[in-house]
C-alpha cells in the first residue's frame, strides 16, 4: 500500500513504547486499563495486549488482520463495535503503524 511508505521506512522496526503506546493512550486507555477494563482487554502493555480480551486474541503476531484490535478500528471489518465507540477515529497513519507493529511480531 502506498501510504505505508510515507509512514514507515522499509524494514524499520516499530517501537511499542514510542510509536504504538501513544496511540492507545490517546484513543483507548480510558476504557482499557485498570482492574475492570472494557471487554476485559487492557491496552497498557505488550503483555496485556497479548493476553487479549473476553472474546479472543487482540493481536495475532505476524497477522494483523486476525486480531481484534485491527478488526475493531478499521471501518467495515466484521461488523464489530467500532473502537473507540465515540469521538475521534484512529487515523489511517496510526492504523498503518499498528498493523506494521503486529506484522513485525507485536513486541
Ligand atoms: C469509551 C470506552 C472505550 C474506548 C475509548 C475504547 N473502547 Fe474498546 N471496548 C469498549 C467496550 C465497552 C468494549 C466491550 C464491547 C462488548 O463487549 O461488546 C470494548 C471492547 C474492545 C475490544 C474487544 C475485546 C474482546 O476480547 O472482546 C477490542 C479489541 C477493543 N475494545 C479495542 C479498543 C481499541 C483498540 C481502542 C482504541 C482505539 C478502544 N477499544 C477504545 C469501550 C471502549
Amino acid at each position: 500500500m502506498l501510504v505505508s511508505f510515507s509512514v514507515i521506512a522499509a524494514d524499520e522496526a516499530v517501537s511499542f513504547n514510542s510509536q504504538i503506546k501513544p496511540v492507545f493512550d490517546k484513543y483507548c486507555i480510558q476504557c482499557h486499563e485498570g482492574w475492570f477494563p472494557k471487554g476485559k482487554l487492557r491496552l497498557d502493555s505488550v503483555e496485556n495486549i497479548r493476553e487479549g480480551g473476553k472474546t479472543g486474541f487482540a493481536v495475532v503476531p505476524g497477522q494483523p488482520d486476525k486480531g481484534l484490535i485491527i478488526m475493531s478500528i478499521v471501518p467495515g471489518k466484521n461488523g464489530r463495535v467500532r473502537m473507540p465507540p465515540q469521538g475521534a477515529r484512529v487515523s489511517d497513519k496510526e492504523i498503518m503503524l499498528i498493523r506494521e507493529w503486529i506484522r513485525q511480531g507485536a513486541k
